[in-house]
């Protein structure tokens, strides 16, 4: 470590003023710029979470378009995290490393953790969940997973940016306690637990300072108080004045235009400082935690030749895909027992919905990539299928025609004000409204047609990234091009139609009472649409969980109705830490579906709880049987209720969770280790996290809603 620094002073000291500037800044739309002449290379960046994004020309949003950066496509961190797997968060992360490398990128921009705090924000399917202790727990092996490939996890965005909506203006206004408590924990667990080497700003204002250049985010929080010293890179366009840059604890300004020296840490820097109006200092603090990055990564220093080559597009990426979207599905519903359908006993099979048909890898915003390959749900279908079963689709409702682009990309517009993307409405005339009319009855009529003479219907709808984007929020939770309509319909007519969502957010299920089946796919990568069909049709046994509540309405959402979300000026987190289940089973919303559930063609049975108390720890282990003929996962969630809590405290938080393989028939012991912080409060007169004391319930279910086991302790 001595020499570490040693080597990053010596190699400081022989860096011109100039030469460290051009360090500290984009020169190109993804990179720094290099000092040849000491054997400093570019600092080269990549979004994003769900595969490297296409190369970019260097100073225009314009996609190259070579054929050489199609990557693998992984599932979205909403996927992810629903998996409840540790093991294939750290393999995603492997998969984004080593493609990232072998992409030649040194940052991969990724992962989004980002806090659930309405199901309205563009990006939630960037994000894990609305738990601030699932997200711990999943970004801490993908960070490691990522950084294995000597590439740098970058995770995003520093904090508390949970809307699109005036995303660079917004003042977000949150209490410390419900910082501590919600916001921050992921960010803290992948510096101190992931060892993460990168670190990116958010877009937004938290409590009036904007959050890529504030002191009390990256230098007292993230710097004094994590002991961070890796880098920190500005979201692009996130930094709006040079001296606030200069002594933040910000290393790295990007932005979305071309003029690179007119950036706040370039040339202005540079005056500011041979004018005496700012010390050196401040750059060299900047460009040392650069440098000790680059040590980290391998791209300076006496290891250079050690670094890992990386690898991209290889079977290995493409299996580690399918077996994190197989674990990602979620089967919320199959009261008839429908599923899992019997591949040899379908003879034909009507598949409707857009979904079914659609791509969706090359959307989203700076998320998009260009996918090696994408199987849809239909092509999945078909792949398990074959030849002996008829599979015939229809799209049953109208899919808005593709807008044609003029080559550029959004992102150079996407920091303005105001910014509408792709979702905005064309006036129609009387006449175009007559033959959309027409031309919607006749998609319906087609499809109800086509389900009438098949044995098996199967419906895929749900959103697209027109609705799941970045820079916009959506207005409401509602399905799309009329599919509400589509749904019930196709219900009258075949009640046994299983239905699929295929979707970045929760949507309102008008028709779920109609429905027997239903079953959830975040977008979920390059494999997503085999996964779905063996669940579908029972190759796997579906053990995805929700990672977020599913309610029924955005109305029920406290971000709405006790604090403000959407708004231009102000998001005001007046529900405080009453995110997600902590309100809704607190107050016992009737939800869809609660946080934590998923069903599984398997049948589990709870028993034995016992706690015991060894200082300051607390063992829990119980017995899961698996009560079925069919091997499964199942993973048990530990909640902890406090019992003698103040009033407006959650009813029961989530405090570990193991995810286990039993086999049909047998029994397994599973075990937990709960430490005091899983019993304190974060105390915001001492500034630390305290126990309260008292008595605690111990918590054991297969959701957050459905407890089979409870024990009190003292604590
Ligand atoms: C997004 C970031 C992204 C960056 C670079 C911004 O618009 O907010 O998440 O990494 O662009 O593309």
């Amino acid at each position: 470590m001595q020499n570490t620094e040693i080597y990053i002073n010596e190699l400081l000291s022989q860096l011109t003023l100039e030469e460290k500037i051009g360090m500290i800044h984009g020169a190109g739309l993804f990179r720094t710029e290099a000092v040849e002449r000491l054997g400093i290379p570019p600092l080269t960046m990549s979004d994003g979470p769900m595969g490297v994004r296409a190369e970019f020309a260097d100073n225009e949003w314009r996609s190259v378009g070579t054929t050489d950066d199609f990557v693998s496509y992984l599932p979205c961190n909403s996927a992810i995290a629903s998996t409840w797997n540790r093991e294939l968060a750290g393999k995603a992360g492997e998969v984004l490393g080593e493609e990232a490398r072998a992409r030649s990128k040194d940052v991969i921009l990724a992962p989004g953790i980002n806090i659930k705090r309405s199901p309205l924000c563009g990006r939630n399917f960037e994000y894990m969940s609305e738990d601030p202790r699932l997200v711990e727990e999943m970004v801490v092996p993908m960070v490691k997973g990522i950084q294995k490939g000597d590439t740098a996890a970058c995770v995003k965005h520093f904090a508390a940016n949970s809307q699109e909506t005036e995303r660079l203006w917004v003042d977000t206004i949150v209490d410390e306690q419900t910082l501590e408590e919600i916001y921050f924990p992921g960010f803290q667990a992948a510096v101190e637990k992931g060892g993460i080497f990168s670190l990116m700003g958010a877009y937004n204002l938290l409590n009036g300072e904007h959050c890529c250049t504030s002191k009390s985010l990256l230098n007292k929080k993230l710097r004094e108080e994590w002991k961070f010293d890796g880098m920190v890179v500005s979201d692009w366009g996130g930094v709006h004045d040079t001296v606030k840059a200069a002594e933040s604890g910000l290393d790295i300004e990007m932005d979305v235009t071309y003029e690179f020296d007119k950036h706040n840490l370039a040339k202005p820097l540079l005056e500011k400082i041979k004018a005496g109006e700012l010390s050196e200092d401040l750059v060299d603090e900047k460009v040392r935690n650069i440098l000790r990055l680059m040590l980290r990564l391998k791209m300076i220093g006496e290891q250079k030749e050690e670094r890992k080559r990386g690898s991209y597009n290889t079977k290995e990426h493409q299996q580690a895909v399918l077996e994190v979207a197989r674990e990602s599905v979620i089967l919320l519903k199959n009261e008839k027992q429908i599923l899992p359908l019997n591949a040899d006993k379908v003879k034909k099979v009507a598949v409707i919905g857009g979904n079914a048909a659609a791509i969706h890898s090359n959307g989203g915003g700076s998320a998009e990539i260009k996918a090696l390959y994408e199987i849809s749900p239909l092509m999945g279908i078909k792949k398990i299928l074959g030849g002996n079963a008829k599979v015939s689709y229809a799209p049953g409702y109208v899919l808005p025609e593709k807008k044609q682009g003029d080559g550029t990309n959004w992102q150079a517009e996407s920091t303005q004000h105001d910014w509408s993307g792709e979702r905005k409405e064309k006036t129609l005339s009387a006449e175009e409204i007559r033959k959309a009319e027409e031309k919607k009855a006749a998609c319906l009529k087609e499809a109800l047609e086509l389900a009438k003479e098949s044995d098996t219907v199967i419906f895929v709808g749900g959103l697209n990234h027109v609705y799941d984007v970045e820079g916009q929020d959506r207005a409401d939770m509602k399905l799309p091009y009329g599919q509400d309509e589509v749904l019930a319909a196709l219900l009258k007519e075949v009640p046994d139609t299983v239905v699929v969502m295929f979707a970045g957010s929760p949507v309102e299920m008008p028709w779920l009472s109609e429905a027997a089946t239903v079953v959830w796919s975040y977008y979920a990568g390059m494999e997503g649409g085999t996964a779905l069909a063996e669940v579908l049709f029972g190759k796997v046994n579906p053990s995805g969980k929700l990672a977020e509540t599913f309610i029924k309405t955005a109305g029920q959402c406290p971000a709405h109705t006790i604090g403000t979300f959407g708004k231009k000026d102000k998001a005001e987190y007046k529900e405080g830490r009453m995110v997600g289940y902590r309100y809704y089973d607190t107050e016992e919303t009737e939800v869809h579906f609660c946080f934590g559930h998923g069903l599984s063609y398997s049948h589990f049975v709870y028993k034995d709880l016992q706690l015991q108390k060894e200082g300051e720890e607390v063992e829990i282990s119980l017995t899961v049987k698996n009560d079925s003929t069919v091997d499964g996962k199942e993973t048990v969630q530990i909640y902890v209720a406090e019992k003698d809590a103040k009033e407006g405290e959650p009813s029961h938080q989530l405090k570990a969770f193991e995810k286990i393989f039993v086999k049909a028939g047998e029994e397994k012991l599973v075990t937990f280790v709960l430490t005091k912080r899983d019993f304190s409060h974060y105390d915001v007169e001492k500034h630390a996290f305290v126990v309260c004391g008292g008595t605690y319930e111990i918590q054991a279910g297969t959701s957050s809603r459905d407890i089979f086991l409870r024990e009190n302790i003292r604590y």
